[in-house]
């Protein structure tokens, strides 16, 4: 795969995929993470003086025009992280989009409409992606958070240019995930926790061979809980796949894995801000666990602080209700303090450690939630792999 810095870019009509689907509240950006972390490759292609056409999707409109998911409030915050105009066209493709990408002079920079707006985009259509591919000279694709997507704008317009190639963040992400892919430091610890197994039993089987410590948290240590026989009470627990989560802690442990599961939780019987929390060892029927109890807090912060490799995805407990948040927060404190390579899976936990206030101590958060998930569990990403092809 080549990189942004490898390709004729100057003065070139540009297309840069970028993943600017951020959340918005009342019309203006409310974190800018992604925007930011995009900002290094538009600087260089602008300091290369490309005419620059820049495109993302935001949201799942499917296929429809939806006000609420327009970019044009990344594009006036766009223009104020950079200092210039962003100019913005109402439409991804189409003749008024064709008419603004034509007459984009050196060093301009244009930001498309929602591609998502077309239900092409989805499809992976090669009809759109020609379209969105007029007049262009160079792809590069610096969206790490949609490579796990065959859309059009990742996928089928990559094929269609030859001169092609990945942005820095993309640089950036792939070789921090392919660090604890690639080259395990022992302590090893991986710790997982959201809502559900299923989403996570890719990414534990395949980092379990680099593992030396699999701690899990969150609503999904209830299936694990389940399948040793422990009262969960009314926690949220997926059936289906309580045999699967046990043949995976057996395999785990008999390969002589430290697999450990909450010794105690905070529970609460309704999701509500107001809701009594109770700490208990053995979940009470009418109760629901929501966190990881302050005994598993000590314990799994204990173990994160002596690892020299953390992978971490999904938080330990409903973070976004703030009487249920402690155990996510202190393993976030407990990571950055940790002198461990540590790798933060995007989404949830990337938010959590953005709440404990302790980003700049993580060595890498990823931008991608599923893309990153994707990534780690060994799946080839298709956003990735086209760049790759001659
Ligand atoms: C993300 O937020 O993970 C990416 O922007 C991809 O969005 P999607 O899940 O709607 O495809």
């Amino acid at each position: 795969m080549k990189y942004v810095n490898q390709l004729p870019v100057e003065g070139k009509r540009v297309f840069l995929r970028v993943d600017f689907n951020v959340p918005l509240k009342d019309g203006r950006v409310e974190d800018d993470t992604r925007i930011r972390a995009a900002l290094p490759t538009v600087k260089y292609l602008l300091e290369k003086e490309a005419r620059l056409v820049l495109a993302s999707h935001l949201g799942r409109p499917k296929g429809q025009v939806k006000a609420e998911y327009s970019l044009k409030p990344v594009a006036r915050y766009l223009g104020e992280a950079l200092g210039m105009e962003v100019k913005f066209s109402p439409e991804a493709v189409g003749p008024v989009a064709e008419e603004m990408k034509n007459s984009l002079k050196k060093g301009e920079v244009l930001l498309l409409e929602n591609l998502r707006f077309h239900p092409g985009e989805t499809r992976d259509d090669p009809h759109f992606a020609a379209q969105l591919g007029k007049g262009i000279e160079v792809y590069i694709n610096d969206a790490f958070g949609t490579c796990h997507r065959a859309h059009a704008s990742v996928h089928a317009l990559a094929r269609l240019i030859p001169v092609k190639g990945a942005g820095f963040l993309i640089k950036k992400e792939v070789e921090n995930l392919l660090r604890v892919l690639t080259h395990p430091e022992h302590p090893y610890l991986l710790l997982v926790g959201g809502a559900k197994v299923s989403d996570k039993l890719p990414v534990l089987k395949n980092l379990m061979k680099h593992a030396d410590k699999i701690l899990v948290g969150g609503a999904m240590a209830y299936t694990f809980l389940v399948a040793l026989g422990k009262p969960v009470g009314d926690s949220l627990v997926e059936e289906e796949i309580v045999e699967e989560a046990s043949s995976l802690m057996k395999e785990a442990r008999a390969l002589g894995k430290t697999f450990l599961l909450p010794q105690d939780h905070r529970c609460a019987r309704e999701i509500s801000e107001n809701a009594q929390v109770k700490i208990m060892k053995e979940i009470e029927r009418g109760w629901k666990g929501v966190d990881i109890g302050p005994e598993t807090e000590l314990l799994y912060s204990r173990h994160i602080k002596n690892a020299a490799m953390i992978v971490w995805n999904g938080p330990m407990g409903i973070f976004e209700i703030p009487p249920f948040a402690h155990g996510t927060l202190a393993v976030a404190r407990a990571v950055a303090e940790s002198p461990a390579f540590s790798v933060v899976g995007g989404g949830d936990s990337a938010a959590a450690v953005k709440k404990a206030g302790v980003q700049e101590k993580i060595s890498h958060i990823s931008t991608g939630g599923g893309a990153s998930l994707e990534f780690l569990s060994g799946k080839t990403l298709p956003g990735l792999e086209v760049l790759e092809e001659g």
